[in-house]
C-alpha cells in the first residue's frame, strides 16, 4: 500500500541492502525524579533487520518502554548511538528526527490515545491533519482503505466510546498505518485487552508484518512474542 501525500526526506530515501534498519548501541539513559535518579538504561544495544519482527520482553521496571522509547526517538538517550538505515539518530537535527516521527516511524501503546470527540475516521486521518488545512479526498480513501485493513470498514463513522476495547485498538493501528510507516513501535499493544481479544490485535499485528513493515514490539505475554521473529530479553536496564 502507497500512502498518499506523504513526503519522505532524501536522507531517508529508502532501507539500504545489507545495513540493520534500525541500530541502538550502547544506549544510556537516567531519569531523577524527587532528587533520585534511576538509570533505566545501562547500555543497551539492539539491531532491527529490515522486515524483521522484534518483541522485548523482561520484568516491569526492566527498561523496556524506555528503551522503546529511545529507539521510537521520543526520548533521547543521554549516550549511545541510534542509527537508522545508517543515518546517526543522535546527530540529527530536530527537523530530520520530526520527518521521521511524522513518516517512517509509528508508535502504538497500551491505550490507545484516540480522540474522544472525533470518529474513528476521523482518528485515523489525524496524522494527515496539519492546523485548519482540510484534509483531501485521497488521504480520505488512504484512512478507509486502512479502517478496511483492520476489519473495521463498517465502523468509520463511529466515536471511540462506541467501540469495543480492541476495536478501539484497531482504530489505533489503523491511524499507524495510514502514513504508510515502515516501522512499528507497540508498547505492550494487547496490555488492556482480554486474551480474546488481545488475540485478534496480535494476528492483525502479524499480518501487517508480513506485508513487509517491521515491528518492534514490548510484551509480557510470552505467547504473544513466540509470533516475532526474535525475542530479546532486559533486566534491570541491560539486555539479558
Ligand atoms: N519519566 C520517568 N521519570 C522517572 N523515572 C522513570 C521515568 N520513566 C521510567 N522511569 C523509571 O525507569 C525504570 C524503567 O522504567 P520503564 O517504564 O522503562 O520500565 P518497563 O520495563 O517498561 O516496566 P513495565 O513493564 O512496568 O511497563 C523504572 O525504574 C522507572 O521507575
Ligand atoms: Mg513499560
Amino acid at each position: 500500500m502507497n500512502a498518499t501525500e506523504t513526503t519522505r526526506p532524501a536522507a531517508f530515501a529508502a532501507p539500504m541492502a545489507g545495513t540493520p534498519l534500525l541500530e541502538a548501541v550502547d544506549v544510556t539513559k537516567s531519569f531523577t525524579q524527587d532528587g533520585t535518579p534511576t538509570q533505566a538504561l545501562k547500555g543497551v544495544s539492539l539491531s532491527v533487520a529490515p522486515g524483521e519482527f522484534v518483541s522485548i520482553v523482561g520484568r516491569s521496571g526492566s527498561g523496556k518502554s524506555t528503551f522503546l522509547s529511545v529507539l521510537s526517538t521520543l526520548l533521547r538517550p543521554d549516550s549511545g548511538q541510534l542509527t537508522y538505515n545508517g543515518q546517526d539518530l543522535t546527530r540529527a537535527t530536530e527537523a530530520e528526527v520530526n520527518a521521521l516521527r511524522h513518516g517512517d516511524f509509528a508508535v502504538i501503546f497500551q491505550f490507545h490515545y484516540l480522540l474522544p470527540y472525533l470518529t474513528a475516521l476521523e482518528n485515523t486521518l489525524l496524522p494527515f491533519m496539519r492546523g485548519l488545512r482540510p484534509v483531501s479526498g485521497a488521504q480520505r480513501r488512504r484512512a478507509l482503505e486502512c479502517l478496511e485493513r483492520v476489519g473495521l470498514a463498517d465502523k468509520g463513522h463511529r466515536l471511540p466510546g462506541q467501540l469495543s476495547g480492541g476495536e478501539q485498538q484497531r482504530v489505533a493501528i489503523a491511524r499507524a498505518l495510514v502514513k504508510d510507516a515502515r516501522v512499528l513501535f507497540a508498547d505492550e499493544p494487547t496490555g488492556s485487552l482480554d486474551s480474546a481479544t488481545g488475540a485478534t490485535v496480535m494476528e492483525l499485528l502479524s499480518q501487517i508484518h508480513k506485508d513487509g513493515l517491521s515491528v518492534v514490539m514490548v510484551t509480557h505475554n510470552e505467547q504473544y512474542a513466540s509470533l516475532s521473529d526474535r525475542v530479546v530479553r532486559m533486566t534491570d536496564g541491560l539486555m539479558a
